[in-house]
């Protein structure tokens, strides 16, 4: 089987001004500046990526934006394309969270395009995909999940396909404390690599499947040991430099 290297992936969302970015790069390089069997990732606001690059970019930890216009540039005001991400020494760009999708009412033909312009430009998109807690009581979880995962990689090739990260993120499990058991997410990740397999055949053994949704540094160690989960795309629990270096440790 081939080995998939882990991926630990903050997503800051809303919070921290420049000076709180600032403040946390410096503690939490300190604590992980060692780790090298891990891939780790911030996703920041657009407004602190300066402040990361400066303090990360020679570092081995990654820098991440939330969200990309699929254009380069134009007449699309207020919005942030993917050459200034390069430009802020971005390396991922996390796409199509369920935050977006229902608030700024982002759907899957929109998200395909931001995953395939990201791709073309050298951004590693991760793609976030999850159910909400009515189609998990109707049974239709991995239905529903399958036909986002389908929809929105539609226009990749097999290369493109195999840098992609997935996070599949249960909407009810985001910020409410109630974390998938690592069975289900195990149950749901495999089924995602199934469908995977079903557009990318063999490639889709080297893609990263994370599980996000009130992951902490207490639940990790579960989730990462079920076959099919690859990492985790952190939301609360990645804040605070204490708890996020934590939750790294205790992946390993
Ligand atoms: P929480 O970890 O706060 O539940 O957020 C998960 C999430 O949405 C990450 O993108």
């Amino acid at each position: 089987m081939t080995k998939r290297r882990p991926l630990i992936a903050g997503n800051w969302k809303m919070h921290k001004t420049a000076q709180e970015a600032r403040d946390f790069a410096m503690g939490f390089q300190e604590k992980v500046g060692d780790v090298t069997d891990i891939d780790m990732v911030v996703c920041a606001p657009f407004t602190a990526l300066h402040v990361l690059k400066e303090e990360l970019e020679e570092s081995i930890v990654h820098i991440g934006a939330q969200n990309m216009y699929p254009e380069v540039k134009g007449a699309y005001t207020g919005e942030v394309s993917g050459p200034m991400l390069l430009d802020l020494a971005c390396t991922y760009v996390v796409l199509g969270h369920s935050e977006r999708r229902e608030y700024l009412k982002e759907d899957d033909g929109f998200i395909a395009k931001k995953v395939k312009v990201a791709l073309e430009l050298g951004l590693i998109p991760i793609l976030c995909v999850g159910e909400n807690l009515a189609l998990r009581e109707d049974g239709k979880a991995l239905a529903f999940v399958r036909s986002q995962v389908e929809k929105d990689l539609m226009e990749l090739g097999p290369d493109e396909l195999r840098k992609v990260v997935i996070a599949y993120e249960p909407i009810w499990a985001i910020g409410t404390g109630k974390t998938a058991s690592a069975q289900d997410a195990q149950e749901m990740c495999s089924g995602i690599r199934s469908t995977l397999a079903g557009i990318a055949g063999s490639v889709a053994q080297e893609i990263r499947i994370l599980y996000g949704g009130s992951v902490k540094s207490g639940n990790i160690a579960d989730l990462m040991a079920q076959p099919d989960i690859d990492g985790a795309l952190v939301g609360g629990a990645s804040l605070e430099v204490q708890e996020f270096a934590q939750l790294i440790q205790n992946a390993r």
